[in-house]
């Protein structure tokens, strides 16, 4: 029987344990014997919130990059899952932008449902992947940290699920060695709480920078000041939060920027992204990318190309997540299966070279939203997953962004559509601005 090797837990790999349940409910093919490793002790990867940073109970490093007081940020209606709706999941409709702790009920929903904690080992740290010389097959080690063992197995397949949200990208400024204030990157950022009444300074303009600006000023932040290389985000900000350019050193507690002004500062966060970081895979099977949409390495976005035994999920830069990821395990798994024929090594390099040429042709979010959409399209196109309206999601994140342009504090606070059941959400019963409790019980009571 076909072995195949899941690295991960994470909405990633449930997808792709999912993908293969569905098939034996479907049609009776016969299922691979899955394997799903997770260091973690439960499922649901970033969104299994915890405190922790730093190195985990078992001295690995902390998954987690989420924070308490997380919202989805992007429309609920754009990530739907085609085969497991919220209406489904929550028995009503509910407001657009959950909490965390809310999106993590709806994805283990789906994965208790669908029957498949049973495929994975948990507290098992994947050590190493190479392919055996002799057997020609791949060869795992994964550390067992409850009975602290290490073992080795052979698979046909393995399935990279382990996220590029995790290792911090963390550039240097010089003063930071003597900077007396708290230093952290986004990673480690647990509870704006912690920032009431200091002076933080954000480095970086995207998702993190934005939201956790935001977060401080919410959670009582004396001041915010946001520090970009590449020009500001250029929201409406509430008094209180300010941008500036690229710092150039900090002396102190004194920030310096490159257009010669100043600030004082207690804490600075660095907003900075991460790495697509795979330490334990061989060096010939080790996926090298930047964080964009046409992902280096990948064809179709997730086939290894220089050795087509390993898939890679959930590697692209997201506008996308939650659905793309499941094309993507649907199509993983039709590979893996033998239903989908791949074109020969040279072609798939083309096609990845391409797609990289068109995607650096794109010239606005607008583009690659659209870009992302028609590549999602495509990979619906080619497996059973049921069909969903992908025009109708792209257009549901570029009015998001229109929204957010408007008010970057309020823009959590419209409802969309969703591409599954047409339900429009109806609007949440606090403010984002006001609602100060993340938790499922709150955001579901029917009242504030
Ligand atoms: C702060 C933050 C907020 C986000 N908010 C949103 C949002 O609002 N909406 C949205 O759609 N997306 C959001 N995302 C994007 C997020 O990447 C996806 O939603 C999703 O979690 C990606 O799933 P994944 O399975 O690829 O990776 P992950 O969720 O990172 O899961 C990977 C899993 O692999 C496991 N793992 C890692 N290494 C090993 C190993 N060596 N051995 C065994 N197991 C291992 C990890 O423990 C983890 O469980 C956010 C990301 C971040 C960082
Ligand atoms: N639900 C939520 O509210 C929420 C909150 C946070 C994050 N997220 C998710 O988390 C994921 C990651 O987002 P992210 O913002 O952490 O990463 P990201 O989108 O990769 O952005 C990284 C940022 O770091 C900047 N940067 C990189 N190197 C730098 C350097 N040396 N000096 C200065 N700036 C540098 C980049 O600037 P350049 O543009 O100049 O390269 C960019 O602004 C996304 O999927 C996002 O949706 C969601």
């Amino acid at each position: 029987m076909t072995r195949v090797a899941i690295i991960g837990a994470g909405p990633c790999g449930l997808a792709q344990l999912h993908a293969f349940a569905s098939d034996k409910a479907a049609d009776g093919a016969e299922m691979p014997e899955l394997v799903c490793y997770e260091k973690q002790s439960d499922w649901g990867g970033l969104w299994n919130y915890t405190w922790r940073t730093g190195l985990d109970e078992h001295g690995e490093p902390c998954h987690g990059s989420m924070y308490r007081y997380l919202w989805s940020n992007g429309p609920k209606e754009c990530l739907e899952f085609a085969d497991y709706t919220f209406e489904e999941h929550f028995g009503r409709p509910i407001g657009s932008f959950p909490p965390r702790e809310v999106l993590y009920d709806y994805i283990v929903g789906r994965a208790t449902r669908s029957g498949i904690r049973q495929y994975i080992r948990f507290n098992h740290a994947v050590r190493n992947v190479s392919r055996s010389p002799e057997t020609g097959r791949f060869v795992l080690s994964a550390h067992n940290h409850e009975s602290d063992t290490t073992s080795t197995e052979e698979f046909d397949c393995v399935v990279v699920a382990s996220g590029h949200f995790s290792t911090p990208n963390m550039p240097q400024y010089p003063g930071y060695e003597t900077f007396g204030g708290t230093l952290m990157h986004a990673h480690d950022f647990r509870d704006a709480v912690q920032f009431a009444d200091q002076n933080v300074m954000i480095i970086g303009s995207s998702y993190s920078a934005e939201d956790i600006a935001s977060q401080c000023w919410k959670y009582g932040a004396r001041s915010v000041v946001c520090s970009s290389r590449s020009g500001p985000m250029g929201f409406d900000w509430p008094d209180g939060i300010t941008e500036k350019p690229i710092l150039s050193h900090v002396d102190g507690r004194t920030v310096y920027f490159v257009d010669g002004t100043s600030a004082e500062i207690d804490a600075i966060v660095s907003c900075t992204g991460y790495l697509h970081h795979f330490p334990y895979m061989a060096d010939d099977l080790r996926l090298v990318t930047t964080n964009r949409l046409a992902s280096s390495m990948l064809y179709r976005g997730v086939v290894f190309q220089p050795d087509n035994g390993v898939m890679y999920l959930g590697m692209q830069d997201q506008w996308y997540t939650f659905n793309m990821f499941d094309v993507q395990a649907w199509y993983a798994r039709d590979v893996i299966l033998g239903r989908i024929e791949l074109p020969s090594a040279e072609e798939q390099a083309r096609s990845i070279a391409e797609e990289q040429a068109i995607e650096d042709l794109i010239e606005d979010d607008y583009g690659l939203i659209d870009y992302q959409g028609a590549y999602t399209q495509d990979l619906l196109e080619q497996s059973d997953y049921p069909d969903f309206n992908t025009p109708l999601v792209s257009a549901m994140f570029k009015d998001w962004k229109g929204h957010k342009k408007k008010s970057i504090i309020g823009y959590r606070d419209n409802g969309h559509t969703s591409p599954m059941t047409g339900i429009v959400a109806p609007a949440h019963h606090t403010d984002w601005v006001d609602a100060m409790d993340d938790s499922l019980e709150s955001f579901l009571a029917t009242d504030s």
